[in-house]
């Protein structure tokens, strides 16, 4: 089954088999990273959970999974920075190896937000794999370890990522048109 392209999202910026090629490397390097140890992924709710169930499937070491759900006040294309946490982890991340699996990095606001939580728990490590980065749009000086693609300042959906909660879907990521995007 295809998908009927929405006309305000008509076009792709990667496609599926960009994505699927970059995952498989992205995959393979956390792999050797983290070999010997169990990794704890934990999943940011609710854009990256086709990115991170893509993941898994390629990275061949021992790991564990559990998601964090979040929501950001603001607009539908800019966030304010405000988090607050709206589904907390199931399994104590204490001494544990812990990769933060995001779905983009826009402010940096959410991401710098995570680490301070995350890291008060106590893990061994944490770190942050992310699939897409738009490193011109950072306020806070935030990085990620590993990184999917860079991408420019454009609002994007699909894989995963949403417009109003839409368009998560899509097989391929859009760039979003119209007065959504910026
Ligand atoms: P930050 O706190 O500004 O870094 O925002 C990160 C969050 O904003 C991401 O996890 C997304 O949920 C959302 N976001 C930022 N840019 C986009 C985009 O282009 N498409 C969809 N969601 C986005
Ligand atoms: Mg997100």
């Amino acid at each position: 089954m295809d998908h009927s392209t929405p006309d305000e999202a008509s076009e792709i910026l990667l496609s599926r088999y960009d994505i699927e090629q970059r995952v498989r490397k992205l995959a393979a390097e956390i792999t050797k990273d983290y070999h010997g140890s169990t990794t704890h992924l934990v999943g940011v709710l609710k854009g990256a959970w086709i990115f991170m169930a893509d993941l898994v499937r390629h990275m061949d070491i021992d790991l564990t999974i559990d998601f964090l759900g979040i929501t950001s006040y603001g607009s539908n294309t800019h966030s304010s920075g405000e988090v607050k946490i709206i589904k907390d982890l199931d399994i104590s991340i204490k001494g544990r190896e812990v990769l933060i699996v995001e779905d983009i990095l826009d402010t940096g606001r959410t991401l710098r937000y995570l680490e301070e939580v995350l890291s008060a728990h106590k893990p061994h490590s944490l770190r942050v794999v992310t699939l897409l980065d738009k490193r011109s749009r950072r306020i806070v000086p935030v990085k990620a370890d590993y990184v999917g693609f860079e991408i420019a300042d454009v609002f994007v959906v699909g894989y995963g990522l949403d417009f109003d909660q839409k368009y998560r879907q899509l097989p391929d990521i859009h760039v979003l048109r119209g007065e959504h995007s910026r």
